[in-house]
C-alpha cells in the first residue's frame, strides 16, 4: 500500500513537472524529487533531495548522463549514489575500449562492462557504448602506438570484424547508442593514419574504408543499436567538422547504417566558446541524430602550495570560474534547442576523477562535482537549465 502510493504521487510529481512552464518558477527546487527506480537516499545533503538532473532532463526527454569510472561505481558509496540518483544514461569512462575488453588475444573479460550494464538496467538508465574502434587504448598484442601492427593488413581487417562483431553481439540489446568509430580525424581535416587507415590502405582500398565496414558489422550484430561516429572539435566550424561532414554525407549515399554524430564537447575557457547549435543543427539537417557525449570545461587552475608542481581544482580567478559557467550553460542549451540532440552526457562525475589534470597540465576543475563529491555551481546551473528552457520534446 505504502509502494503504491508513493509511486502514485511520484507520477503526479514528475506529470507536474513536465506540464509546469518553467518559466513561471524561479528555481526547480521546491519540487518533490520523484524518487525514480527506488534509490534515493535518506539523511544525505540537501542537494541530493532536490530534483535531480534526470528528473529534470523528463521535461524535454533529452537523456543527461555521465561517462562512470568503474573503478569506483560499486566501491564508492557517494560516488555511486550520484551516478545512480542523477543521470539517466551512463557510457563507461574506459571499460569497454578494446584494450580492456580483450587484454589478451582470443580472451575476452566482459566482468566491469557487464557490471555496468547490470547497474545501469536497475536503474533505468540506458547505456552508450563507448567505443569499438579507436586508435588510443588498443590491446598492446595489436598495437601499442595506434599507427603500426605486427599483423598484415589482411589481418588488421579480419581482426577488426571479429572484435566489432564479438563485443556488439556480446551486449545486443542493451546498447541504447553506440560510438562505432572515435576520432577518425585530424584537427586539419584529414584522415587520421591510424594502424586501420594504413592497413585498408595497403589492401588497395580508401583508407577510410573501415569506417563503412565497422558501421556495417555493427548493424549485422545488433541491428536495434544507434550507431554514432564520435569525435571532439566537431563544436567549432572550421576544417575538422567539415570534412566530418562531408564525410558522413558520402556514408548516408553509400547507405552505411549511420544513426548519429556525437559531439565529445571537451571544452577548454582559453579557446572560446564554440558556434556549437550551428554545427549540431546541420548535422541534424543531414537527418542525424546528434549528441554530446563527453561534456567537460577545463580551465587554469591554482597551483597547490604544500606540493610544488601539483595544482588543486579551484579556477585560477573567480572569472574563470564565470566562464566555465557560462560555457556548461550554452553547451547544455544548444542541445535541448535542437530537437534531434538526444543525449547530453558528461565526461565524468567528479574534479578528483576526471581526466583532465593528467592530461592537461595546470588545467582542470573540469566536471560539476568538486573533489569531496559536492556539487559545484554548475551543478545547479543545468538544473536550472533544464529547469527554464521551454525545449522541443525529443522524438
Ligand atoms: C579517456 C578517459 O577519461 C581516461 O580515463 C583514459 O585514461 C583515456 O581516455 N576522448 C574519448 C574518451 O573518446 O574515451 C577519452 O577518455 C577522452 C577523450
Amino acid at each position: 500500500m505504502r509502494i503504491r502510493h508513493s509511486f502514485l504521487v511520484s507520477a503526479l510529481a514528475v506529470t507536474a513537472l513536465i506540464a509546469t512552464p518553467g518559466a513561471a518558477m524561479a528555481s526547480p527546487d521546491h519540487v518533490t524529487e520523484p524518487h525514480e527506480g527506488q534509490h534515493a537516499q535518506h539523511g544525505d545533503h540537501s542537494w541530493a533531495t532536490r530534483p535531480s538532473l534526470r528528473t529534470l532532463s523528463m521535461r524535454s526527454g533529452l537523456k543527461v548522463g555521465t561517462a562512470v569510472n568503474m573503478d569506483l561505481y560499486g566501491s564508492d558509496a557517494a560516488y555511486t549514489r550520484i551516478v545512480d540518483q542523477q543521470f539517466n544514461t551512463v557510457t563507461p569512462e574506459n571499460v569497454m575500449k578494446w584494450q580492456l575488453v580483450e587484454p589478451t588475444q582470443g580472451t575476452y573479460d566482459w566482468a566491469a562492462a557487464d557490471r555496468l550494464v547490470a547497474g545501469a538496467r536497475a536503474n533505468h538508465q540506458l547505456v552508450r557504448g563507448h567505443t569499438l574502434v579507436w586508435h588510443n587504448q588498443l590491446p598492446s598484442w595489436f598495437s601499442t602506438d595506434g599507427t603500426t601492427t605486427s599483423f598484415t593488413p589482411q589481418q588488421v581487417r579480419d581482426l577488426l570484424h571479429k572484435h566489432v562483431v564479438d563485443e556488439v553481439s556480446h551486449f545486443r540489446g542493451k546498447i541504447w547508442q553506440w560510438d562505432v568509430v572515435n576520432e577518425a580525424f585530424n584537427d586539419d581535416g584529414t584522415p587520421r593514419q591510424s594502424v586501420f587507415y594504413k592497413a585498408y590502405e595497403a589492401l588497395g582500398l580508401n583508407g577510410l574504408d573501415y569506417v563503412a565496414d565497422a558501421f556495417r558489422w555493427a548493424h549485422q550484430a545488433d541491428p536495434h543499436a544507434l550507431l554514432f561516429y564520435n569525435d571532439y572539435n566537431l563544436e567549432f566550424t572550421g576544417a575538422k567538422s567539415n570534412a566530418v561532414y562531408d564525410f558522413v554525407k558520402q556514408l548516408q549515399a553509400q547507405h552505411v547504417p549511420i544513426d548519429g554524430v556525437g559531439f565529445q564537447g571537451h571544452l577548454d575557457t582559453q579557446y572560446g566558446f564554440p558556434d556549437l547549435q550551428n554545427n549540431l543543427q546541420r548535422f541534424a539537417d543531414l537527418g542525424l541524430k546528434v549528441a554530446l557525449t563527453e561534456v567537460d570545461v577545463r580551465t587554469f587552475v591554482q597551483p597547490d602550495p604544500a606540493n610544488p608542481g601539483t595544482y588543486t581544482d579551484t579556477p585560477l580567478t573567480p572569472e574563470l570560474q564565470a566562464t566555465q559557467e557560462s560555457y556548461w550553460k550554452q553547451t547544455l542549451q544548444a542541445c535541448l534547442d535542437v530537437p534531434q540532440c538526444i543525449s547530453y552526457t558528461v565526461w565524468g562525475v567528479a574534479d578528483s576523477n576526471s581526466w583532465i589534470p593528467g592530461v592537461f597540465t595546470g588545467e582542470g576543475a573540469a566536471l560539476l562535482f568538486d573533489d569531496n563529491l559536492n556539487p559545484k555551481p554548475q551543478y545547479q546551473d543545468l538544473r536550472q537549465v533544464l529547469w527554464t528552457t521551454k525545449a522541443p520534446r525529443r522524438a
